[in-house]
């Protein structure tokens, strides 16, 4: 009972919250817009309609330092970062035109060297319980030391990035003021990424519908997502992003890697970080928010569309095969979980 009342609460302040979230990414939204918050329902009717729920929306994002957001802001986008200043984290992770993706099958890092695996978005990555699709790194700022001195990404040392940055005046105020005194560290570079990161959160039409606004969803979009529930998607992809909080088999049903050949050390997943036979082919169960404008799909970017990977889950993950219907009202679902950054709505290049 106890634990009861305590989900529950918990649920209250998520709920409050992520009006916070809402109201306060969007504060130059159109008047319709705001016009359409769920202001009417009650926390108690919020709380009560959550319950029900296996996807939660959006929680208000945390409390950052507005100095962080841009020192780390500025450090994502600067090639000096890597060996020869050719690529920044944006090369691989567009927030402005890619959705905080690349587009590409496999990422190309530096001097073309093409990466081993599909690159996911940094938005919404601070809501992941661990990173990356083998959940190598705990945290975000444990991320951070990957791609930089990864040969196959940045390609850099540490002590030869931060010379670069120490020659950069504005970089040796802007870490003072956030960090003080002393010279410019690894530890700052990856703490001011990672605070930067945690401020990439996407509220979406979809968090306001679960917030208590029926009308913020289509007819279409609600039979999707009721479609997304009953063929049991939310057994793996659940939660406030989606997925982001369990490590799944890739072929539950069936043999993913068989039937496709041409097995990878990547593909081993989970188990190259803790060599238990168990997690042979485990990955992440990646976050749909924002999925729509993200692809190729899945860890080896195998999936050119959103209609190929509903079919691939249909039939590895569940034993199952969906209509072209089906799959057409869970791509509309899986479009209202597209967000706003910044007050704007996320963007894919048609290129
Ligand atoms: C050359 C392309 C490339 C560059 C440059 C790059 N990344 Fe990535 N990023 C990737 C790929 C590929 C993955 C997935 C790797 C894996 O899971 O093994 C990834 C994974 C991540 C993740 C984990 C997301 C998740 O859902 O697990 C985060 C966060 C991230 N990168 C942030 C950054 C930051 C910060 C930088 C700059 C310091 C950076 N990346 C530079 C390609 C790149
Ligand atoms: C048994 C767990 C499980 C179930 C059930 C499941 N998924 Fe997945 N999903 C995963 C895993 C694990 C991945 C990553 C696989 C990989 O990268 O090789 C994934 C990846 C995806 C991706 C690609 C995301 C990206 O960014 O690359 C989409 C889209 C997706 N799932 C949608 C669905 C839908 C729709 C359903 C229901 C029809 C579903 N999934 C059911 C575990 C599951």
């Amino acid at each position: 009972m106890k634990k009861q009342l305590f989900y529950a609460g918990w649920l209250l302040a998520l709920a409050a919250g992520s009006f916070c979230v809402w109201r306060f990414s969007a504060p130059s939204a159109p008047a319709q817009k705001q016009a359409a918050l769920p202001a009417a329902t009650s926390a108690s009717e919020t709380m009560v309609a959550l319950l029900n729920e296996p996807l939660l929306p959006l929680p208000a994002m945390p409390d950052l330092d507005p100095r962080k957001v841009s020192l780390g802001r500025r450090l994502f986008h600067d090639p000096r970062l890597s060996k020869n200043n050719t690529i920044s984290c944006a090369s691989c992770h567009n927030i402005q035109t890619m959705a905080g993706a690349d587009g590409r099958k496999l990422s190309l890092g530096i001097e073309g060297a093409l990466g081993k695996v599909n690159a996911p978005t940094v938005f919404n990555s601070g809501l992941n319980f661990k990173q990356f699709w083998d959940g190598r790194a705990a945290t975000l700022e444990e991320q951070v030391h990957g791609p930089v001195t990864n040969s196959l990404e940045m390609g850099a040392q540490w002590p030869d990035v931060i010379a670069k940055l120490g020659q950069d005046a504005d970089y040796v105020t802007e870490f003072k003021t956030s960090y003080g005194e002393g010279s410019i560290t690894p530890d700052m570079i990856t703490d001011a990424i990672a605070v930067f990161e945690r401020s990439l959160v996407t509220p979406s039409r979809f968090d306001r519908y679960l917030l208590g606004d029926k009308t913020a969803l289509t007819q279409r979009e609600q039979e999707g997502y009721r479609l997304f529930k009953e063929h049991g998607c939310v057994a793996c992809h659940q939660g406030v992003s989606i997925g982001g909080n369990m490590f799944q088999t890739m072929g539950k049903m069936a043999d993913y890697f068989g039937d496709r050949g041409n097995i990878t050390e990547s593909d081993m997943g989970r188990f190259n970080v803790t060599k238990d036979d168990r997690d042979k082919y485990k990955f992440k169960v990646p976050g749909l928010r924002n999925v729509a404008l993200t692809p190729p799909y899945f860890h080896d970017g195998n999936a050119a569309t959103l209609e190929e990977a509903i079919q691939t889950m249909a039939k590895y993950q569940l034993g199952a095969a969906f209509t072209d219907e089906e799959v057409g009202l869970i791509i509309e679902f899986l479009k209202s979980l597209n967000g706003e950054y910044d007050g704007k709505p996320l963007e894919k290049s048609s290129e």
